[in-house]
């Protein structure tokens, strides 16, 4: 059975505009043939430590491919920087990078969105092909064109928008994940199927254990693909996408420094109960499915203890957060399973509520 499935999916293939999201074997075959057709006059790998160790070999056992360099990064979200991409422009340039050079990013979403990005500003965009390693990265970060780096402590503030030229999603590559990782990529699995497919929410939501087979991954990325399609830019449909973030975001940030760390995921899994909270307060989002996300996401997820004191300071990052505009906190929310709002703004009372509610 397991076979069948994997057969399936090897074969099929999911089209984002101008490029595709390729599964197994079959998507590092046709990167073969798309990298002896290109004559890229460089290949860069960009890897980070944990990737180098548990990826590197793996990739290039599954493509054939005779020169290439390395550049490497640290792992982390701490690491997504202005500081990290110097590092990586010098490499490429001093190993003669050129406007014809091509990255091929292999690692989580630090590596793919930081990747994107350094390809998407060396000599105004040099080609970049994301073969993402985490669940996170796999689901979210390689998909949609969005690239970026943190600025201090608030997340993804520069970037831009530069498609990949294939994704390449093996899944084998998380059999080498920690489960915290899994998790953290499990809650915009979950999101996705919130904002915009009953089916899969009421598929996720009845186990109180994750769930990240091929089929859920490629549903999911599916789910992604369609929303970006229909609004790249972010004016209206992608927003949706951040459903759980304007807090989750903010609550990242708060911890980044602290013995508190969350995974983006660990902190968006929060967001997302607060998000679903205050969607019932504001718009009558069925208080039963507030409580089934709470109990679904609190059986994945240890509980993070957050003060009175703590909340004031998570709120007064959330004015930073780079989908607010005129100073004002727009908040995705839910009118049902599949049924967003966008730029609802949401006050502070409220908000201090549902982390009580998230406490509860
Ligand atoms: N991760 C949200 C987006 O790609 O729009």
């Amino acid at each position: 059975m397991l076979f069948c499935i994997v057969q399936i999916y090897m074969n099929k293939e999911i089209t984002s505009g101008s490029y595709s999201i390729l599964f197994k074997q079959n998507g590092f075959d046709r990167l073969t043939n798309y990298l002896n057709s290109k004559n890229y006059s460089k290949i860069f790998i960009h890897i980070d430590n944990n990737t180098k160790k548990f990826c590197l070999d793996v990739f290039l056992a599954k493509i054939t491919l005779e020169k290439y360099d390395l550049i490497e990064s640290c792992d982390g979200e701490e690491n997504k920087n202005i500081n990290s991409c110097l590092k990586l422009w010098e490499i490429i340039s001093n190993n003669g990078g050129d406007r014809n050079s091509l990255i091929i990013n292999l690692g989580g979403g630090v590596v793919t969105d930081m990747g994107g990005f350094i390809a998407s500003t060396y000599k105004r965009g040099i080609d970049y092909i994301n073969v993402p390693t985490t669940l996170l990265s796999m689901v979210d970060a390689s998909i949609g064109g969005k690239t970026g780096i943190d600025f201090g402590i608030l997340k993804n503030q520069i970037g831009t928008f530069h498609d990949p030229q294939m994704v390449i999603i093996e899944s084998d590559f998380l059999k080498t994940l920690k489960t915290n990782q899994i998790s953290s990529g499990y809650a915009e699995i979950f999101k996705h199927s919130l904002i915009y497919d009953l089916k899969t929410f009421n598929q996720l939501i009845k186990n109180d254990k994750i769930n990240y087979d091929l089929n859920i991954i490629y549903d999911s990325i599916n789910i992604k693909n369609s929303i970006v399609l229909i609004d790249k830019k972010e004016k209206k449909e992608r927003k949706s996408l951040n459903y759980g973030h304007t807090l989750g975001h903010a609550i990242e940030s708060y911890f980044l420094n602290t013995e508190k760390k969350l995974l983006h995921g660990e902190a968006i899994a929060i967001g997302i109960i607060l998000a679903s909270f205050i969607s019932n307060k504001l718009f009558k989002f069925s208080i039963s499915h507030v409580n089934s996300i709470k109990k679904h996401v609190d059986s994945i997820y240890k509980k993070i203890e957050i003060n009175e004191n703590q909340i004031e300071s998570i709120i007064d990052l959330l004015i930073h957060d780079k989908k607010n505009s005129h100073g004002k906190i727009n908040f995705v929310l839910l009118e049902d399973v599949a049924k967003p709002i966008y730029d609802v703004q949401v006050n502070k009372s409220l908000i201090k509520e549902s982390f009580k509610y998230y406490l509860s």
